[in-house]
């Protein structure tokens, strides 16, 4: 997988002793500043998912605001329990910019959009779950997030067309009815139009 480095701060934007946190790809990763480098790691607390990048750094270590797990800001590792680890990301300062290589997370982003097509398709959570070494419910938890990504997209190019979103827009929605994954309810989606 070849790195893919884009911009995500300037570096003036990182605090010294705390994080900054930056939205890529759908993702919240957190950015940290430790003696000189910067680094980057999923901003999802292991625990219960408190924002790291709110959390104070100290030493290369940040602690979570919500129960003081302590994470290592530059492998990921919990610092009691280091076989549990959050996602980490390269980081390259040119300058001002700091640029993060996002090819896991398109490489991710990719692969679930292939598994949502190919269960819209007709294929088993339990033959794509073989394939990919997970669980038929990890397969499913990953075709409700792409399906869901898939619709802001479409909702979002829509409303880049119109100039807004109409209620009739909603039976023209991608993946309305893909069966064994429940969307929620209707008010669900008025949220989302709303923050559109
Ligand atoms: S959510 Fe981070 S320690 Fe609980």
């Amino acid at each position: 997988m070849s790195a893919e480095f884009v911009k995500v701060a300037q570096l003036h934007e990182i605090p010294i002793d705390r994080g900054k946190v930056v939205q890529v790809e759908g993702k919240e990763i957190a950015l940290f500043r430790s003696e000189g480098t910067v680094y980057a790691i999923d901003n999802h607390c292991l625990h219960e998912g408190g924002p790291l990048g709110h959390g104070l750094v100290k030493e290369g270590v940040v602690t979570c605001p919500w129960h003081l797990w302590r994470f290592n800001v530059r492998t990921g590792e919990m610092v009691e329990a280091p076989s549990m680890k959050v996602d980490c990301f390269a980081v390259k300062v040119e300058g001002e910019d700091v640029c993060l290589d996002i090819s896991s997370l398109t490489a991710r982003i990719r692969r679930n959009r292939t598994i949502l097509r190919r269960l819209v398709a007709g294929e088993t959570a339990e033959d794509l779950a073989k394939e990919h070494r997970l669980i038929p419910e990890e397969i499913e938890r990953i075709a409700k997030q792409a399906r869901i990504g898939e619709r802001l997209i479409w909702l979002g190019e829509l409303f880049q067309r119109q100039g807004a979103i109409y209620s009739q827009d909603l039976l023209r929605i991608p993946y309305r009815d893909l069966e064994g994954i429940s969307y929620g309810a209707q008010e669900k989606l008025d949220e989302l139009i709303e923050l559109l």
